[in-house]
Protein backbone atom coordinates (compact mmCIF):
# COMPACT_ATOMS: atom_id res chain seq x y z
CA UNK A 1 0.00 0.00 0.00
CA UNK A 2 1.04 3.95 -0.90
CA UNK A 3 2.04 5.88 2.06
CA UNK A 4 0.10 8.06 1.04
CA UNK A 5 -3.64 8.03 0.04
CA UNK A 6 -5.61 10.84 -1.42
CA UNK A 7 -8.01 11.37 1.28
CA UNK A 8 -8.78 12.55 5.00
CA UNK A 9 -6.56 9.58 6.08
CA UNK A 10 -3.40 10.69 4.75
CA UNK A 11 -2.82 12.98 7.13
CA UNK A 12 -3.27 10.22 9.60
CA UNK A 13 -1.41 7.76 7.22
CA UNK A 14 1.97 10.10 7.14
CA UNK A 15 2.18 10.89 10.90
CA UNK A 16 2.47 7.29 11.60
CA UNK A 17 5.90 7.26 9.79
CA UNK A 18 8.51 8.23 12.87
CA UNK A 19 9.54 11.49 12.71
CA UNK A 20 12.66 12.83 10.68
CA UNK A 21 15.27 15.55 11.20
CA UNK A 22 15.20 17.01 7.78
CA UNK A 23 17.71 19.36 6.08
CA UNK A 24 15.83 22.12 3.80
CA UNK A 25 17.82 24.33 1.70
CA UNK A 26 15.51 27.19 0.61
CA UNK A 27 13.77 26.87 3.74
CA UNK A 28 12.69 30.51 4.45
CA UNK A 29 11.35 30.11 0.52
CA UNK A 30 7.65 29.72 -1.01
CA UNK A 31 7.58 25.69 -0.92
CA UNK A 32 10.43 25.10 1.14
CA UNK A 33 8.37 26.96 4.34
CA UNK A 34 5.53 25.21 3.72
CA UNK A 35 7.30 21.59 3.03
CA UNK A 36 9.20 22.79 6.29
CA UNK A 37 5.61 23.03 8.20
CA UNK A 38 4.06 19.96 6.44
CA UNK A 39 7.02 17.79 7.96
CA UNK A 40 6.88 19.31 11.37
CA UNK A 41 3.08 18.89 11.42
CA UNK A 42 3.82 15.26 11.21
CA UNK A 43 6.42 15.29 14.03
CA UNK A 44 9.55 15.81 12.55
CA UNK A 45 12.09 18.89 13.04
CA UNK A 46 13.86 21.02 10.29
CA UNK A 47 17.27 22.59 9.78
CA UNK A 48 16.77 25.28 7.02
CA UNK A 49 19.65 27.00 5.26
CA UNK A 50 18.65 30.22 3.07
CA UNK A 51 20.37 32.98 2.16
CA UNK A 52 17.06 34.79 1.71
CA UNK A 53 17.72 36.55 -1.60
CA UNK A 54 14.16 35.52 -2.62
CA UNK A 55 12.72 33.76 0.35
CA UNK A 56 11.90 35.64 3.80
CA UNK A 57 12.39 34.98 7.26
CA UNK A 58 8.51 36.09 8.04
CA UNK A 59 7.55 32.61 5.88
CA UNK A 60 9.06 30.21 8.66
CA UNK A 61 8.30 32.73 11.48
CA UNK A 62 5.40 30.86 12.87
CA UNK A 63 7.09 27.73 13.03
CA UNK A 64 7.71 26.54 16.26
CA UNK A 65 11.97 27.77 17.34
CA UNK A 66 12.67 24.30 18.62
CA UNK A 67 11.56 22.37 15.90
CA UNK A 68 12.80 24.69 12.94
CA UNK A 69 16.37 26.68 12.69
CA UNK A 70 16.65 28.77 9.82
CA UNK A 71 20.75 29.37 9.26
CA UNK A 72 20.88 32.37 7.08
CA UNK A 73 23.73 31.42 4.48
CA UNK A 74 24.42 30.51 1.00
CA UNK A 75 23.87 26.82 0.58
CA UNK A 76 27.82 26.09 0.99
CA UNK A 77 28.45 28.39 3.86
CA UNK A 78 25.71 26.81 5.61
CA UNK A 79 26.64 22.90 4.45
CA UNK A 80 30.04 24.21 5.91
CA UNK A 81 28.87 25.75 8.98
CA UNK A 82 26.81 22.35 9.93
CA UNK A 83 29.88 20.19 10.85
CA UNK A 84 30.43 16.65 10.44
CA UNK A 85 28.19 15.56 13.80
CA UNK A 86 25.18 16.69 12.32
CA UNK A 87 23.08 13.69 11.33
CA UNK A 88 19.59 14.15 9.09
CA UNK A 89 17.17 11.97 8.18
CA UNK A 90 16.81 13.42 4.60
CA UNK A 91 17.34 16.15 2.79
CA UNK A 92 15.45 18.79 0.34
CA UNK A 93 17.11 20.76 -2.11
CA UNK A 94 15.07 23.79 -2.99
CA UNK A 95 17.65 26.62 -2.82
CA UNK A 96 17.84 28.37 -6.34
CA UNK A 97 17.38 31.58 -8.69
CA UNK A 98 14.03 31.19 -9.41
CA UNK A 99 11.82 32.94 -11.76
CA UNK A 100 12.38 33.49 -15.72
CA UNK A 101 12.64 37.30 -14.85
CA UNK A 102 16.00 36.29 -12.52
CA UNK A 103 17.34 34.26 -15.21
CA UNK A 104 17.23 36.89 -17.71
CA UNK A 105 18.61 39.24 -14.93
CA UNK A 106 21.48 37.27 -13.93
CA UNK A 107 22.16 34.28 -16.25
CA UNK A 108 25.79 33.37 -15.34
CA UNK A 109 25.03 33.28 -11.51
CA UNK A 110 21.93 30.90 -11.90
CA UNK A 111 23.70 28.63 -13.85
CA UNK A 112 27.20 28.85 -11.99
CA UNK A 113 25.60 28.45 -8.84
CA UNK A 114 22.65 25.81 -9.72
CA UNK A 115 25.53 22.91 -10.32
CA UNK A 116 28.10 24.21 -7.62
CA UNK A 117 25.18 23.83 -4.51
CA UNK A 118 23.70 20.37 -6.24
CA UNK A 119 26.95 19.24 -6.06
CA UNK A 120 27.74 20.51 -3.03
CA UNK A 121 24.10 19.12 -1.47
CA UNK A 122 24.85 15.33 -3.30
CA UNK A 123 28.12 15.20 -1.36
CA UNK A 124 26.43 15.87 1.37
CA UNK A 125 23.97 13.57 1.33
CA UNK A 126 26.60 10.97 0.46
CA UNK A 127 28.25 11.86 3.59
CA UNK A 128 24.93 11.27 5.75
CA UNK A 129 23.91 8.64 3.89
CA UNK A 130 20.55 9.97 3.66
CA UNK A 131 18.13 10.38 0.69
CA UNK A 132 17.94 13.44 -0.96
CA UNK A 133 15.20 15.35 -3.30
CA UNK A 134 16.45 17.55 -5.75
CA UNK A 135 14.34 20.41 -7.00
CA UNK A 136 14.48 20.60 -10.99
CA UNK A 137 11.57 22.31 -13.07
CA UNK A 138 9.23 21.98 -15.75
CA UNK A 139 11.78 24.34 -17.76
CA UNK A 140 13.63 21.28 -18.50
CA UNK A 141 11.11 20.29 -21.02
CA UNK A 142 12.01 23.43 -22.87
CA UNK A 143 9.72 24.45 -25.86
CA UNK A 144 8.82 20.50 -26.16
CA UNK A 145 5.59 20.26 -28.02
CA UNK A 146 4.42 17.03 -27.48
CA UNK A 147 1.68 17.06 -24.14
CA UNK A 148 1.35 15.78 -21.41
CA UNK A 149 5.66 15.96 -20.69
CA UNK A 150 6.68 12.56 -19.73
CA UNK A 151 9.90 12.31 -17.39
CA UNK A 152 11.47 10.20 -20.65
CA UNK A 153 10.80 12.50 -23.46
CA UNK A 154 13.14 13.63 -25.87
CA UNK A 155 13.30 17.93 -25.34
CA UNK A 156 14.10 20.75 -27.51
CA UNK A 157 15.65 23.68 -26.20
CA UNK A 158 15.97 27.23 -28.40
CA UNK A 159 19.74 28.37 -29.18
CA UNK A 160 22.14 29.56 -26.25
CA UNK A 161 21.73 32.99 -27.71
CA UNK A 162 18.72 33.23 -25.79
CA UNK A 163 19.53 34.04 -22.03
CA UNK A 164 15.99 32.72 -21.69
CA UNK A 165 16.73 28.74 -22.17
CA UNK A 166 19.69 28.87 -19.52
CA UNK A 167 17.16 28.08 -16.75
CA UNK A 168 16.31 24.89 -18.16
CA UNK A 169 20.05 24.12 -18.82
CA UNK A 170 21.18 24.82 -15.26
CA UNK A 171 18.09 22.31 -14.09
CA UNK A 172 19.28 19.64 -16.67
CA UNK A 173 22.63 19.48 -15.94
CA UNK A 174 21.65 19.34 -11.79
CA UNK A 175 19.55 16.51 -13.09
CA UNK A 176 22.50 14.95 -14.58
CA UNK A 177 24.82 15.41 -11.74
CA UNK A 178 21.85 14.16 -9.80
CA UNK A 179 21.45 10.90 -11.22
CA UNK A 180 25.15 10.15 -11.75
CA UNK A 181 25.55 10.62 -8.39
CA UNK A 182 23.31 7.98 -7.71
CA UNK A 183 24.54 5.67 -10.28
CA UNK A 184 27.97 6.10 -8.97
CA UNK A 185 28.02 6.32 -5.43
CA UNK A 186 24.31 4.75 -4.42
CA UNK A 187 23.17 8.32 -3.25
CA UNK A 188 19.42 8.02 -3.06
CA UNK A 189 19.05 11.03 -5.23
CA UNK A 190 15.09 11.94 -6.30
CA UNK A 191 13.95 14.61 -8.78
CA UNK A 192 11.03 16.09 -8.88
CA UNK A 193 10.36 18.49 -11.96
CA UNK A 194 7.48 21.18 -10.20
CA UNK A 195 5.15 22.71 -12.77
CA UNK A 196 3.36 25.66 -11.50
CA UNK A 197 3.09 25.72 -7.52
CA UNK A 198 1.35 28.08 -6.40
CA UNK A 199 -0.45 29.37 -3.21
CA UNK A 200 -0.03 31.37 -0.04
CA UNK A 201 3.22 33.15 0.30
CA UNK A 202 4.72 33.14 -3.15
CA UNK A 203 6.04 36.39 -4.33
CA UNK A 204 5.39 38.21 -7.90
CA UNK A 205 8.55 39.70 -7.65
CA UNK A 206 10.35 37.93 -9.79
CA UNK A 207 7.37 37.34 -12.83
CA UNK A 208 5.17 34.28 -11.31
CA UNK A 209 1.78 34.59 -12.37
CA UNK A 210 -0.30 34.35 -10.50
CA UNK A 211 0.84 36.21 -7.39
CA UNK A 212 1.12 39.14 -9.95
CA UNK A 213 -2.65 39.19 -10.94
CA UNK A 214 -3.79 38.20 -7.37
CA UNK A 215 -1.99 41.43 -6.66
CA UNK A 216 -3.34 43.60 -9.40
CA UNK A 217 -7.27 42.84 -8.88
CA UNK A 218 -6.46 43.48 -5.06
CA UNK A 219 -5.85 47.05 -6.32
CA UNK A 220 -8.11 47.19 -9.21
CA UNK A 221 -5.06 47.73 -11.40
CA UNK A 222 -4.82 45.51 -14.91
CA UNK A 223 -4.09 42.10 -15.32
CA UNK A 224 -1.16 41.86 -17.73
CA UNK A 225 -1.18 38.59 -19.87
CA UNK A 226 1.22 38.23 -22.84
CA UNK A 227 0.62 37.70 -26.13
CA UNK A 228 -2.90 36.38 -26.68
CA UNK A 229 -2.91 34.76 -23.14
CA UNK A 230 -3.64 31.53 -25.14
CA UNK A 231 -0.82 30.02 -23.36
CA UNK A 232 -1.62 27.01 -21.03
CA UNK A 233 -0.44 26.36 -18.24
CA UNK A 234 -1.42 23.45 -14.87
CA UNK A 235 -1.30 25.00 -11.36
CA UNK A 236 -1.06 23.07 -8.18
CA UNK A 237 -1.41 23.86 -4.86
CA UNK A 238 1.89 24.44 -2.91
CA UNK A 239 0.61 22.85 0.11
CA UNK A 240 -0.58 19.75 -2.00
CA UNK A 241 2.99 19.77 -3.64
CA UNK A 242 4.67 20.13 0.26
CA UNK A 243 2.51 17.34 1.15
CA UNK A 244 3.40 14.84 -1.60
CA UNK A 245 7.16 15.58 -1.53
CA UNK A 246 8.31 13.61 2.10
CA UNK A 247 6.12 10.75 0.79
CA UNK A 248 8.10 10.53 -2.91
CA UNK A 249 11.43 10.57 -1.08
CA UNK A 250 11.19 7.86 1.79
CA UNK A 251 10.37 5.34 -0.67
CA UNK A 252 13.33 3.43 -1.36
CA UNK A 253 12.14 2.70 -4.86
CA UNK A 254 12.11 6.19 -5.55
CA UNK A 255 15.96 6.52 -5.74
CA UNK A 256 17.55 7.29 -9.03
CA UNK A 257 13.89 8.41 -10.25
CA UNK A 258 12.88 11.74 -12.16
CA UNK A 259 9.19 12.59 -11.47
CA UNK A 260 7.07 15.13 -12.41
CA UNK A 261 5.05 17.17 -9.40
CA UNK A 262 1.90 19.39 -9.78
CA UNK A 263 -0.87 19.93 -11.38
CA UNK A 264 -2.45 18.27 -14.73
CA UNK A 265 -5.68 20.53 -15.37
CA UNK A 266 -4.56 23.38 -18.25
CA UNK A 267 -5.75 26.53 -18.15
CA UNK A 268 -4.60 29.04 -20.67
CA UNK A 269 -3.14 32.33 -18.86
CA UNK A 270 -6.06 34.76 -20.16
CA UNK A 271 -8.86 32.43 -18.42
CA UNK A 272 -6.78 32.18 -15.61
CA UNK A 273 -6.77 36.41 -15.11
CA UNK A 274 -10.66 36.23 -15.73
CA UNK A 275 -10.94 33.67 -12.56
CA UNK A 276 -8.77 35.60 -10.68
CA UNK A 277 -10.98 38.36 -11.50
CA UNK A 278 -13.74 36.42 -10.77
CA UNK A 279 -13.60 34.96 -7.86
CA UNK A 280 -11.97 37.75 -5.85
CA UNK A 281 -14.70 39.93 -7.31
CA UNK A 282 -12.49 41.92 -9.04
CA UNK A 283 -13.26 44.94 -11.72
CA UNK A 284 -9.74 45.36 -13.07
CA UNK A 285 -9.29 44.52 -16.61
CA UNK A 286 -7.63 42.49 -18.68
CA UNK A 287 -5.03 43.81 -20.29
CA UNK A 288 -2.66 42.21 -23.35
CA UNK A 289 0.76 42.83 -23.83
CA UNK A 290 2.86 41.68 -26.71
CA UNK A 291 5.51 39.38 -25.98
CA UNK A 292 8.28 42.17 -27.69
CA UNK A 293 7.33 44.38 -25.38
CA UNK A 294 7.28 42.55 -21.77
CA UNK A 295 10.40 41.03 -22.88
CA UNK A 296 13.35 40.83 -24.79
CA UNK A 297 13.33 40.83 -28.54
CA UNK A 298 12.84 36.86 -29.84
CA UNK A 299 11.64 35.82 -26.30
CA UNK A 300 10.09 32.46 -26.91
CA UNK A 301 7.22 31.20 -24.58
CA UNK A 302 5.95 27.73 -24.65
CA UNK A 303 2.28 27.41 -25.57
CA UNK A 304 1.38 24.61 -23.40
CA UNK A 305 2.98 22.70 -20.43
CA UNK A 306 1.06 19.92 -19.02
CA UNK A 307 3.00 17.19 -17.02
CA UNK A 308 2.20 13.51 -17.36
CA UNK A 309 1.44 12.42 -13.42
CA UNK A 310 1.55 8.78 -14.01
CA UNK A 311 4.50 8.30 -12.34
CA UNK A 312 4.14 10.49 -9.15
CA UNK A 313 0.29 9.07 -9.24
CA UNK A 314 2.00 5.05 -9.38
CA UNK A 315 4.27 5.76 -6.95
CA UNK A 316 2.68 7.60 -4.11
CA UNK A 317 -0.99 7.79 -5.31
CA UNK A 318 -0.82 11.62 -5.33
CA UNK A 319 -4.10 13.67 -6.51
CA UNK A 320 -4.20 17.48 -5.81
CA UNK A 321 -6.97 17.89 -3.29
CA UNK A 322 -6.93 22.12 -2.93
CA UNK A 323 -8.63 23.87 -6.05
CA UNK A 324 -7.64 26.40 -8.21
CA UNK A 325 -10.44 28.91 -6.89
CA UNK A 326 -9.43 27.94 -3.38
CA UNK A 327 -5.75 29.27 -3.50
CA UNK A 328 -6.74 32.47 -5.50
CA UNK A 329 -8.69 32.95 -2.33
CA UNK A 330 -6.20 32.06 0.09
CA UNK A 331 -3.28 33.61 -1.71
CA UNK A 332 -5.66 37.10 -1.52
CA UNK A 333 -6.28 36.35 2.27
CA UNK A 334 -2.44 35.92 3.03
CA UNK A 335 -1.30 39.10 0.37
CA UNK A 336 -4.24 41.69 2.31
CA UNK A 337 -2.60 40.23 6.27
CA UNK A 338 0.88 40.34 5.62
CA UNK A 339 0.90 43.26 3.51
CA UNK A 340 3.25 41.31 0.78
CA UNK A 341 0.96 42.36 -2.24
CA UNK A 342 3.66 43.26 -4.67
CA UNK A 343 4.00 46.67 -6.63
CA UNK A 344 1.52 45.87 -9.31
CA UNK A 345 3.02 48.85 -11.40
CA UNK A 346 6.26 47.73 -11.77
CA UNK A 347 8.17 47.37 -15.15
CA UNK A 348 5.79 45.36 -17.91
CA UNK A 349 8.38 42.23 -18.03
CA UNK A 350 7.49 41.93 -14.91
CA UNK A 351 3.65 41.75 -14.67
CA UNK A 352 2.37 39.20 -17.08
CA UNK A 353 4.54 36.37 -17.75
CA UNK A 354 3.79 32.60 -17.21
CA UNK A 355 6.66 32.47 -15.00
CA UNK A 356 7.64 29.32 -13.93
N1 LIG B 1 7.38 27.69 -7.59
C1 LIG B 1 7.37 27.05 -8.74
O1 LIG B 1 6.36 27.09 -9.47
C2 LIG B 1 8.56 26.25 -9.21
C3 LIG B 1 8.51 25.66 -10.48
C4 LIG B 1 9.60 24.95 -10.93
C5 LIG B 1 10.69 24.76 -10.10
N2 LIG B 1 10.72 25.32 -8.87
C6 LIG B 1 11.92 25.09 -8.04
O2 LIG B 1 11.55 24.89 -6.69
C7 LIG B 1 12.55 25.41 -5.82
C8 LIG B 1 11.90 26.33 -4.79
O3 LIG B 1 11.29 27.40 -5.48
P1 LIG B 1 10.28 28.43 -4.79
O4 LIG B 1 9.18 28.65 -5.74
O5 LIG B 1 10.00 28.01 -3.41
O6 LIG B 1 11.15 29.76 -4.83
P2 LIG B 1 11.74 30.67 -3.65
O7 LIG B 1 12.52 31.75 -4.32
O8 LIG B 1 10.65 31.08 -2.74
O9 LIG B 1 12.69 29.66 -2.90
C9 LIG B 1 14.06 29.54 -3.13
C10 LIG B 1 14.75 29.80 -1.80
O10 LIG B 1 16.13 29.55 -1.94
C11 LIG B 1 16.86 30.62 -1.34
N3 LIG B 1 18.15 30.67 -2.03
C12 LIG B 1 18.39 31.01 -3.32
N4 LIG B 1 19.68 30.86 -3.61
C13 LIG B 1 20.29 30.44 -2.48
C14 LIG B 1 21.62 30.08 -2.13
N5 LIG B 1 22.62 30.14 -3.04
N6 LIG B 1 21.89 29.69 -0.86
C15 LIG B 1 20.89 29.62 0.06
N7 LIG B 1 19.61 29.91 -0.21
C16 LIG B 1 19.31 30.31 -1.46
C17 LIG B 1 16.01 31.84 -1.50
O11 LIG B 1 16.26 32.85 -0.57
C18 LIG B 1 14.60 31.25 -1.33
O12 LIG B 1 14.20 31.27 0.01
C19 LIG B 1 13.58 26.06 -6.71
O13 LIG B 1 14.66 25.18 -6.90
C20 LIG B 1 12.85 26.28 -8.02
O14 LIG B 1 13.72 26.27 -9.13
C21 LIG B 1 9.68 26.08 -8.40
Amino acid sequence: MSEFAPSNSSARVENRSRPRRALITGGAGFIGSHLAESIIASGGSIVAIDDLSTGDRSNASHLPADRFRLIKATVAEGLAALGDDERFDEIYHLAAGVGVDLVLERPTEVIEGSLRNASAVLDAARRWRCPVLLASSSEVYGKSERVPFREEDDVVYGPTTMTRWSYAYAKGMDEFVALNHHQRHGTRAVIARFFNTVGPRQSGEWGMVLPRFVSAALRGEPLRVFGDGRQQRCFCDVRDVARILPVLLRRPESAGGVYNVGGDRLISVRELAQRVCAVLGSVSRIELVPYERAYAPGFEDVAVRQPDLTRLRTATGFEPTISLDQTIRDLASWMRQSGAAPQAGGPVARAAGGGN
